[in-house]
């Protein structure tokens, strides 16, 4: 059963304008986020900083300890495409989301965060359709996007995002008859050793979207949807999510993905 309890606050964020020139998109921004606009990274405002720059949004963060700019890069860097299409198919990811290069898979990853796995898989070949609730996840996602978009690539990557929780876009399609190959889950973990994330963007994360504590019924609604297989990334030493045994694991160094096969159980 669905229901609307789990709220995503976020009352810690505004939005930052670097510049003059960008207040009427800034206004914008905050307008659609619900949140307040400013153009001094002033503590007393807000702990984090939606901002936007010439070139991107950025999270920040009102303390200098913490650290420089969070945001998405699917193009360069350790977390751009290139990267991981060289990590290739036998990678554990992969493996566990069950990817070969000569097959179709439709992904819904239902929890995408700063959508690394959801690069990985996408730039595998999956058809990944990402589905974030916090609308400022989803506007950082949003603009890596529209970032990637602007490369061009005579092979676009099959990577779409929509915003909203993933328990009720999941139902819905099923309700339209157009369940995903895979759904794919990775929700907030006290602790994440084995992240695609770096501990800087983790810490950003949790302040915004605290520690996913629904995750046990997001999977419930994902084995009943996935036609192929639900995979649950977790610490390596971590409890299994919601007391719900995997068909199978794959291990990487930190990491453990739970693989749910949910074929056999369809054609019943
Ligand atoms: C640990 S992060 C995922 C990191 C991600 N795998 C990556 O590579 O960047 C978990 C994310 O899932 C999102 N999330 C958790 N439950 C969700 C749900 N029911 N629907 C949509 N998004 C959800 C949270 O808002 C958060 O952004």
């Amino acid at each position: 059963m669905l229901d609307s309890t789990h709220f995503v606050t976020e009352p810690l964020v505004a939005v930052l304008v670097d510049s003059a020139d960008l207040l009427s998109q800034g206004r914008a921004w905050a307008d659609r986020l619900a949140l307040p606009l400013t153009q001094r990274a002033d503590p007393g405002v807000a702990t984090l900083f939606l901002t936007l720059t010439a070139d991107r949004l950025e999270l920040r963060s009102a303390d200098p300890a913490e650290g420089g700019a969070v945001y998405v890069d699917f193009v360069a860097g350790k977390g751009g495409f290139r990267r991981q299409r060289e990590g290739g198919l036998r990678q554990p990811l992969a493996r566990a989301v069950g990817l070969r290069g000569s097959r179709p898979c439709t992904i819904v990853d239902a929890t995408p965060g700063l959508g690394q796995d959801a690069l990985v898989l996408a730039a595998l070949g999956g058809e990944v359709q990402m589905v974030e609730r916090s609308p400022v996840v989803a506007a950082l996602l949003a603009d890596g996007l529209r970032r990637l978009a602007a490369q061009r690539l005579e092979q676009p990557l099959l990577l779409t995002l929509q915003e909203g929780d993933a328990r009720l876009v999941l139902a819905g399609l099923e309700v339209e008859g157009v369940c995903p190959d895979v759904v794919y889950l990775d929700p907030m973990y006290p602790h994440r050793d084995g992240s695609a994330l770096s501990k800087k963007e983790m810490r950003r994360l949790r302040i915004l979207v605290g520690d996913d504590d629904d995750a046990a019924a997001l999977l419930a609604v994902a084995v009943r949807v996935a036609r192929q297989r639900v995979v649950v990334k977790r610490p390596r030493q971590a409890p299994v999510l919601g007391d719900q045994r995997p068909s199978m694991a794959i291990y990487s160094k930190n990491t453990r993905y739970d693989v749910y096969l949910t074929a056999d159980r369809q054609r019943v």
